[in-house]
């Protein structure tokens, strides 16, 4: 794939923000690992559909590498990888072949569930997983064709230090791919809850809009994850995209897996209940689950497809 070249004098490094630090434990990586295996059966009736989309946008990219590469394997490397979904998906996509796949994640329990996934599904051979932290990651410089980083870099403290880690063990026309989640019906419902939860106990006034969050602020669209990616002055051209999907309800039962996915994201936690009482979740859950069943209804569907939106971005370093 042809790219064009850094700027002349650009810095191979990306320039660093003083991001602040989250200290939720929510956040920390014993928190993940933690809730790894509920996140790994459920979490897919949230993530899986958003994952498919941004890879149908991402494969391509790859393709065309791959095909450079060959006979060569394509090296693909995931960070935030989790349970290794994605890991999966694209070995299957090469045919179970063709590929070499590092999975890293910085909680010990989503790379067990990784391996484990990996061996199930008979890729031990093409796939691996270790415990990274995509903001440092212990690998050689140059040593990969591409690097993705699927519903991450909105959960790191310091997301331009993982880009700056990604370009330096990435091979010079190599790929970064990232994928934020976007505006969603699931998110406007739980947003809708929560803000009737605060008012009620009047609390109204620490009412924070999701989308007023970092999480969205900063990178909620295409174009503001084009911005964050085009700061890192290593990644010679940049596209970014949406990656529209439909989370599938098919009934009241799959409804309640699918919510049981959400109050097991710790990411989801973090957001939404992290400053209520359990009284309040409670509260907050049931609205949630009513207002889904109201939609659901007024589909007139039996099964109903609530509407996500994904940004995906594909950063390319410069060619030799
Ligand atoms: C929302 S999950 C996404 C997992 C996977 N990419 C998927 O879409 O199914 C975010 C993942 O990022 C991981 N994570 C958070 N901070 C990290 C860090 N500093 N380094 C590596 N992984 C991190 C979490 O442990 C979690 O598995």
């Amino acid at each position: 794939m042809r790219t064009a070249r850094a700027p002349r004098g650009a810095s191979v490094r990306c320039r660093r923000a003083s991001l602040s630090t989250t200290t939720s434990r929510n956040m920390q990586s014993s928190s993940w690992s933690d809730h790894a295996a509920k996140y790994a059966n459920n979490g897919n009736g949230l993530t899986l559909p958003l994952l498919l989309a941004a890879l149908a946008h991402i494969t391509p990219a790859l393709d065309a590498l791959a095909a450079q590469r060959a006979p060569q394997p394509l090296r693909i490397l995931t960070t935030c990888g989790g349970p290794g979904v994605e890991a999966v998906l694209l070995c299957k996509h090469f045919g179970g072949k063709h590929v070499n796949i590092l999975s890293t994640d910085n909680a010990e329990g989503m790379v067990q569930l990784a391996r484990d996934s990996f061996e199930k599904e008979g890729l031990q051979d093409i796939a691996e997983a270790r415990v990274l932290d995509a903001m440092k990651l212990d690998l050689p410089d140059q040593s990969y064709d591409a690097v993705l980083q699927l519903l991450g870099p909105m959960l790191l403290p310091d997301a331009r230090a993982s880009f700056a880690e990604a370009t330096r063990v990435l091979t010079p026309g190599g790929v970064f791919c990232a994928l934020t989640p976007g505006r969603m019906v699931i998110h406007d419902v739980m947003t809708s809850a929560k803000r009737g939860v605060l008012e009620k106990a009047g609390r109204g006034d620490e009412f924070q809009d999701l989308y007023s969050h970092r999480i969205m602020s900063e990178w909620g669209t295409p174009p503001k994850l084009k911005e964050q990616l085009e700061k890192c002055s290593a990644f010679a051209k940049v596209e970014a995209a949406n990656a529209p999907a439909e989370m599938p309800v098919s009934s009241e039962a799959h409804l309640d897996e699918i919510l049981q996915s959400l109050w097991d994201n710790p990411g989801m936690a973090f957001m939404y209940t992290s400053n209520l009482s359990e009284e309040q979740v409670a509260e907050f859950r049931a609205a949630v689950r009513k207002e889904m069943l109201k939609r659901r209804a007024e589909s007139g569907k039996e099964t109903w497809g609530a509407e996500m939106l994904g940004n995906v971005v594909c950063a390319w370093t410069a060619e030799k």
